[in-house]
């Protein structure tokens, strides 16, 4: 029988969820908090490249990565071979008060992929919540002024402070009382749902009319504003990308008001759309770009990298203990080496083969409504009617867990969409796998709809 190693597609031995699986789902309804929200009964055990393998012995094709993290795959060997290698070295001394190689290397890498006339710092956290958070800061500690604009249904985070910004489902805000003030939400340019009927590359024109002749003038004066916070592809909203006049206007907007334009690309990033980062397909240059997920192929390390001259703060203004971690660092480096080398482009190809694929998919399935995303970076959008468009959550859910049943993994996202953000490493054959379980899910779901 072929290990985890050798597979390349997914292989069922047992009911969902197994027997041991259902062990340790019941020891974890006991002690783990309620408020994680599981998606399916995967029980993980071990994993390697695109295939997870659970603690029964069932293999999946992974289009999930752990919510886009996994962007070499599971324990890629090069990966996990700089971890060992590091740990052995030196685990941790904390980037705050010490020095260590690896950081400033790091560092440098990072925004040499980030195009741009100015020169540019980072300063290293654990997750993509700390990123966010310190974006906040600095943009406010260089603007000196206080106020946040977002986008509905924009994820940035779940403490307090990016938890301010994020206006995705309101039971993440429920129940935890006042949060920053000083935040302005406004909606984001949705092509599929355009209550204006523009296109993906003009939907966003009245939204940009509303800031500038309504925010500005009735609500926030753009002077006291400090930066407006954007993914280039909203992740957990449901995989719907920012055109790119769109960005490119906001960044007009902003560098015309003194305004830091914030773009968080924690999930859209790292060679995720084919591209290190998907404001790259807008040619934007942002003052600040929030990075974690893909950056250390699992490891805990985020970044924000701003541009030299809105990064002065001065001495004690900023640290955290863990940022910057060598064991992070080694493994991030190891990343960035294999997305440089292959799987960066890799994304592109296999994005473009997939979206060739699926892109009739509307025409083909009575409850797709879109179909949309960039590189491996893939959205569908699932309703009840096509002409009213209305969401349809019970049967997109009813896709995911067919999809499971199969030996897929992929994951939800917004109100009533399917995300698939594999590993940057999948072929063609894992990808075909990928599309012929969906559409028998698909076709199924139709038939008991
Ligand atoms: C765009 C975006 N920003 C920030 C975050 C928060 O990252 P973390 O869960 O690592 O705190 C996420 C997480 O999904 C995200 O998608």
């Amino acid at each position: 029988m072929p290990t985890t190693l050798e597979v390349k597609t997914p292989r069922l031995i047992t009911a969902l969820p197994g027997p041991k699986a259902q062990q340790v789902i019941a020891a974890d309804a006991k002690y783990m908090s309620p408020s994680l929200t599981r998606e399916y009964a995967l029980v993980a055990k071990k994993g390697h490249g695109a295939i997870v393998e659970d603690v029964d012995g069932n293999s999946f094709l992974d289009f999930a990565a752990g919510i886009a993290v996994c962007s070499t795959g599971h324990c890629h060997p090069k990966v996990v071979d700089a971890i060992q290698k590091q740990a052995a070295e030196l685990m941790h001394i904390s980037g705050t008060d010490f020095y260590h190689h690896h950081m400033p290397q790091l560092a440098e890498k990072l925004v040499a992929t980030m195009p741009g006339k100015e020169a540019k710092k980072v300063f290293f956290g654990n997750s993509g919540t700390e990123a966010v958070e310190g974006a906040i800061k600095l943009a406010r500690y260089a603007t000196k002024r206080d106020k946040l604009i977002a986008f509905y249904g924009c994820f940035h985070g779940r403490t307090l402070g990016s938890l301010s910004l994020t206006a995705s489902k309101n039971t993440q805000r429920k129940g935890f009382g006042a949060l920053l003030g000083g935040v302005e939400h406004i909606p984001f340019p949705y092509a599929y749902r355009c209550p204006h009927g523009h296109t993906a590359e003009t939907c966003g024109t009245e939204i940009l009319e509303l800031l500038e002749q309504q925010m500005f003038k009735r609500l926030f004066a753009p002077e006291e504003i400090a930066a407006i916070i954007v993914e280039p592809i909203q992740g957990e909203g449901g995989f719907i990308p920012a055109p790119a006049f769109f960005l490119q206007e906001l960044q007009r907007i902003c560098n015309r008001q003194g305004i830091m334009l914030i773009v968080d690309e924690v999930q859209s990033g790292v060679g995720r759309t084919g591209k290190w980062w998907a404001y790259e397909h807008a040619g934007i240059e942002p003052d600040i770009v929030c990075i974690a997920k893909g950056i250390a192929s699992g490891m805990p390390l985020s970044a924000f990298v701003a541009k030299e001259s809105v990064m002065t703060w001065k001495k004690g203004s900023h640290g955290s203990t863990y940022g910057g971690n060598p064991v992070c660092v080694a493994s991030a480096m190891a990343t960035l080496d294999l997305i440089e080398n292959g799987y960066m482009e890799n994304a592109r190809k296999m994005g473009e083969y997939i979206f060739g694929r699926i892109g009739d998919w509307p025409k083909r399935f009575k409850i797709v409504g879109d179909v949309r995303g960039k590189g491996l970076m893939i959205g569908v959008e699932i309703v009840r009617d096509q002409k009213t468009k209305e969401k349809a959550a019970d049967l997109r859910d009813a896709v995911i867990s067919k999809a499971f049943h199969k030996g897929l993994l992929t994951l939800s996202s917004g109100e009533n969409s399917i995300r698939m953000s594999p590993p940057l490493l999948i072929d063609e054959e894992q990808a075909d796998f990928a599309i012929r379980t969906l559409e028998e899910c698909l076709r199924e779901t139709e038939r008991t709809s």
